[in-house]
């Protein structure tokens, strides 16, 4: 029973996180988002004691693995073969606890995903409708929403998909676009007519409408307010089958080429991967009354889940719905949007060479900075400061604190409690109320709060060892200093309990300094926890100070993605009017050598150069000094127009001009002979 189930309504809970497409890696967003959340909620439950299916696993058909394959050069299978093997690795490597991480082409999945389709089609709950569709004819494939480009009706953007303009956020009919474009060949598609089967999504809306808007009311606000909204605007039938070679098959005669629709077999990848699981008994999971589903997932999965999905589930007939569908915002990264394509993201799996073993801190600060209500930043400095000012001086000080006390005035022993005096009262007080206040706040998804009130009683222990000084107490009362260090044991016995769903590696750590095994969620809340005479071990730091340096070589890696981003977007300069042979031959260019260089007082940009130009040695004021140290080219040979008529620069005299490429992001190179030429060597 939990705190907030008094009736013991469910005996089991089945929690599903939204599958990841396994065409990249996992970053940031998704364990804010939908992991981390989900992991606390499954281990706390363990903890509360209640029967618990934790379902993941890799979403592995649809467009976006097909295109990765295209850009490779290889097959859709490799392609998900290789992402569901990182991915499912990084889920290991931070300790997330699915009972069972499976994957949308395994064996089960193909046979559970095409039966139910059969069953639906059976049942007659499907229209058959044909439309026109995008075709590439040179191809000779119809063409999925995202691979068509063209321009985007509302921002003008000339880089719109079929299904979404990345520039403005709409979503877009591929036939909105102006001027489309087949991402296969570059023609121009034509219309064509394709049949297609549909769930006709506005039989349900009545339903829906109860069982949501009015019996669901308790729902997030970003939730209920994206479903009131669909609701609202009136739902058509929604196609459950694509033209393409790249999915499950659809199992009928006569459907040949097409497979269905990514967003109808993922959700039953759920149902698959449980029966993978629990073969002989999956049903309970799926079909009893007093099983609690609850679907984690991010806010653009919320119309799949809560509209079309449940659909299905009604339409299929037997099933249960979900209880509740949590779903979180989304996650920033240093203000710009996370996105795969541009690298902007950080990835679990480089995350942990360039911090091992701090899968808690990112997970911390994840949660603490978690976008449950509106979409939030991630920012490096952030990180740094909650590690070093949360982590390690309220947490890591507190523990750290009293287990060395302990060693140093009571040779590693729990001291017995002598008298308590009032301060002692009130804070045993407290200490009973945060297993049922962490526990409500995360039973009603609001881990941020629930993370903060951990560290509050982290917090309660570092003002009760401060204000109570049992390194003074120690000269004159050591029955006094033994009652608080045995209430302070307590409070760690308590975090490292508390702590679990959270942050588990710590709190792991911690139950072995205090030498203690693991203990249910309601066995907390006391100070009997420890037994007096009951021996722990040394104290060990349970996390450390993260300096600058290694924040600075995280932002430099984020500005080399940007920067690569700039260069790998930028146009080049369209061609300048022909010139005549004469008109070229007017410029006098030479090879030089650099013989000093130094900056221009005053000025961030402007370098003074000397140049032996072969015909003289003159000044040369050149705007480099962002890209060029004085000191690194000295003795550099370069291409110097020489006839460019002198000009006065920052009260210098320019005596020519040093010729430089440019880089669309507006870094600038030398342009040097590939071999030493003898200065003055004419170029042309
Ligand atoms: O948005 C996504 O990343 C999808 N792959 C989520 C699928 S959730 C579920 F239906 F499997
Ligand atoms: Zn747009």
């Amino acid at each position: 029973m939990t705190y907030t189930d008094k009736e013991n309504k469910f005996k089991r809970y089945t929690v599903t996180t939204a599958l990841p497409y396994a065409n990249g890696p996992i970053h940031i967003g998704h364990m804010a988002g939908v992991y981390i959340p989900a992991d606390i909620y499954c281990r706390y439950l363990r903890m509360m004691g209640e029967n618990v299916l934790f379902i993941g696993g890799s979403d592995e058909h649809g467009v976006p693995v097909t295109i990765r394959a295209k850009k490779e050069g290889c097959t859709p299978q490799d392609v998900v073969d290789r992402y569901h093997s990182i991915i499912k690795k990084s889920f290991e490597d931070f300790g997330t606890s699915f009972d069972i991480y499976s994957r949308t082409t395994s064996a089960t999945h193909q046979k559970t995903a095409s039966d139910f389709f059969l069953k639906l089609y059976n049942d007659g709950k499907f229209i058959e409708q044909s439309s026109q569709q995008y075709y590439d004819e040179q191809e000779k494939t119809f063409l999925a929403d995202r691979y068509i480009t063209g321009t985007c009706p509302i921002c003008g953007n000339e880089r719109a998909y079929g299904d979404q303009c990345e520039s403005c956020g709409s979503s877009l009919n591929a036939t909105d676009l102006i001027n489309p474009k087949s991402a296969l060949s570059g023609n121009a598609p034509v219309l064509k007519e394709t049949k297609h089967w549909f769930l006709p999504l506005n039989d349900y809306e009545d339903f829906l409408k109860q069982w949501i808007l009015e019996n669901h009311k308790e729902w997030k606000t970003n939730v209920y307010g994206q479903c009131k909204s669909w609701l609202d605007n009136g739902l058509q039938p929604r196609a459950v089958t694509r033209d393409l070679d790249w999915g499950i098959k659809v199992p009928l005669l006569g459907a040949e080429g097409k497979v269905l629709y990514v967003w109808f077999d993922a959700p039953i990848g759920y149902i698959s991967n449980t029966i993978e699981h629990d073969k002989d008994s999956w049903e309970k999971w799926w079909k009893e009354k007093d099983t609690k589903l609850v679907h984690f997932i991010g806010k653009d999965n919320i119309v799949f889940h809560c509209i079309v999905f449940p659909s299905m589930l009604k339409a299929a007939g037997d099933y249960i719905l979900p209880e509740n569908v949590p779903a979180n915002e989304f996650l920033n990264l240093e203000g710009d949007k996370i996105s795969t394509s541009r690298n902007w993201a950080v990835w679990l799996n480089e995350y942990l060479k360039d911090f091992p073993n701090k899968q808690d801190v990112l997970k911390y600060v994840l949660c603490a900075n978690a976008p449950e209500t509106k979409d939030n930043d991630f920012t490096w400095k952030d990180f740094q400061t909650r590690n070093n000012s949360e982590l390690v001086a309220i947490l890591g000080n507190f523990i750290n604190r009293t287990i060395v006390l302990t060693h140093k005035y009571f040779e590693g022993k729990v001291p017995e409690v002598n008298e308590l005096n009032d301060l002692d009262k009130q804070t045993i007080e407290e200490i009973k109320l945060y297993p049922e206040k962490i526990g409500t706040l995360i039973e009603t998804y609001k881990f941020r709060d629930a993370l903060f009130e951990l560290m509050n009683l982290a917090r309660l222990g570092n003002k009760y060892l401060t204000e109570n000084e049992p390194w003074k107490t120690i000269k004159t009362d050591k029955e006094r200093t033994a009652t608080v260090l045995n209430i302070s044991l307590q409070i760690c016995a308590n975090l490292s309990v508390l702590m679990e769903p959270f942050i588990q590696f710590s709190a792991k750590k911690l139950q072995n300094m205090l030498n203690l095994n693991p203990l249910k969620w309601y066995e907390s809340g006391n100070i009997s926890i420890l037994k007096a005479g009951h021996e722990i071990k040394p104290a060990e730091l349970l996390f450390e100070r993260i300096e600058d340096e290694q924040i600075q070589k995280q932002l430099d890696k984020l500005e080399a993605s940007k920067k690569e981003n700039a260069l790998n977007n930028a146009t080049v300069e369209p061609q300048k009017e022909n010139i005549s042979f004469d008109d070229f031959g007017k410029m006098d260019i030479r090879v030089g050598t650099i013989l000093s260089a130094e900056k221009v007082a005053k000025t961030k940009k402007l370098l003074k150069l000397t140049i032996d130009t072969g015909i003289d040695k003159r000044t040369i004021v050149s705007g480099i000094a962002e890209y060029y140290n004085p000191e690194d080219i000295i003795g550099k040979q370069v291409s110097v127009l020489v006839n460019l008529a002198p000009k006065n620069l920052k009260g210098i005299e320019s005596q020519g001009m040093i010729l430089m490429a440019e880089n669309p992001d507006g870094e600038l190179a030398f342009v040097s002979p590939v071999k030493p030429i003898k200065n003055g060597g004419t170029i042309k």
